[in-house]
């Protein structure tokens, strides 16, 4: 286990008869690229707000850093949570420095971080002729300005054409890449799926999968088995550097593969070691079947 960036226990927040955010229990560590995706009205942008001390909860905790809010820590976290406010008739560069005063950090900051979102050459340009995608990376060159250990976004795509969400995309993977923890918002699968590491997914408020993003949208080979003694099978299964994951699933056992193994190399090699397999089924990216299903249900 990593270092903890944050924490959120048992956190609800009602608006009037409307559960926003319900029970929602989740874990950030370091380093991880955070996802939390549900369709619109999930609860995602309260609990944003919850977690930026924007929003007050009816119950429940948020630690940040293993510590209960403060000023100091928040000043840790950055968040590009809406389209920001800037000065239209101001440059790009003049915004800047007047976040860089308000942040108090030096100005010696901001090429950098104008380099990082790539806008550089647009920095003398007044912000009202930017692009929407070119406005939100001087966002998120706004948000970097004050070394953030973690950045937080909210359908950081939202409204861009297409060149536009993918540079938005690599840009979030570079930041993440060198070494900020990212808390991203989305109602896109795809997106979680190309930029996220782990994923906690939200329906009505609640929590109803959280897991690494590669057990569940990958693509990967599970193969389930079973034989007269499947504890024996175990042992073979648990020494074999091919297999990813083992679990038992009533008198079968489901077994994960690396990639470029099957179900048939597997069905050999158990033969050879004098495993008689009774039942073999290959279940290709169930999972992820299961996973669309359930967002589609929504
Ligand atoms: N300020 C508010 N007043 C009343 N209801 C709100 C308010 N903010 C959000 N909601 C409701 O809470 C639910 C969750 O909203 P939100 O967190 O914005 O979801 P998401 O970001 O996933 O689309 C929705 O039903 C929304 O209508
Ligand atoms: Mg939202």
């Amino acid at each position: 286990m990593g270092e903890t960036i944050l924490t959120v226990d048992n956190l609800s927040k009602r608006f009037g008869r409307i559960r926003a955010v319900d029970n929602l229990t989740m874990h950030v560590e370091k380093g991880n690229v955070f996802g939390i995706l549900g369709p619109n009205g999930s609860g995602k942008t309260t609990t944003l707000g919850i977690i930026l001390s924007i929003i007050n909860p009816n119950s429940g905790f948020f630690y940040w850093f293993g510590n209960p809010p403060s000023k100091n820590d928040r000043k840790r976290i950055g968040a590009i949570v809406e389209v920001p406010v800037f000065y239209p008739y101001l440059s790009g560069l003049q915004n800047l420095k007047i976040i860089a005063d308000i942040k108090e950090v030096p100005y010696k900051n901001i090429d950098r971080v104008l380099e990082i979102a790539n806008i550089s050459d647009r920095k003398k340009s007044k912000f009202r002729t930017y692009s929407l995608g070119m406005k939100q990376r001087l966002a998120i060159a706004a948000a970097l300005l004050g070394n953030p250990d973690v950045l937080i976004f909210d359908e950081p795509t939202n409204g861009l054409d297409p060149q536009g969400i993918v540079d938005i995309r690599n840009l979030i993977i570079k930041i993440a890449n060198q070494g900020i923890t990212i808390i991203l918002a989305s109602h896109l699968l795809d997106e979680v799926q190309k930029i996220c590491t782990h994923v906690t997914v939200l329906d009505k408020g609640k929590n109803i999968y959280s897991g690494k993003v590669e057990d569940v949208l990958m693509d990967s080979v599970w193969v389930e088995l079973a034989t007269e003694n499947n504890d024996e099978l175990i042992m073979i299964l648990q020494n074999l550097e091919k297999v990813e994951s083992i679990e038992k699933e009533g008198n079968k056992l489901v077994a994960r593969l690396k990639e470029g193994f099957t179900g048939k190399d597997l069905n050999e090699y158990l033969f050879q070691q004098g495993i008689i397999l009774s039942h073999l089924a290959t279940r290709r990216k169930t999972l992820e079947k299961h996973f669309l299903e359930l967002l589609e249900n929504l």
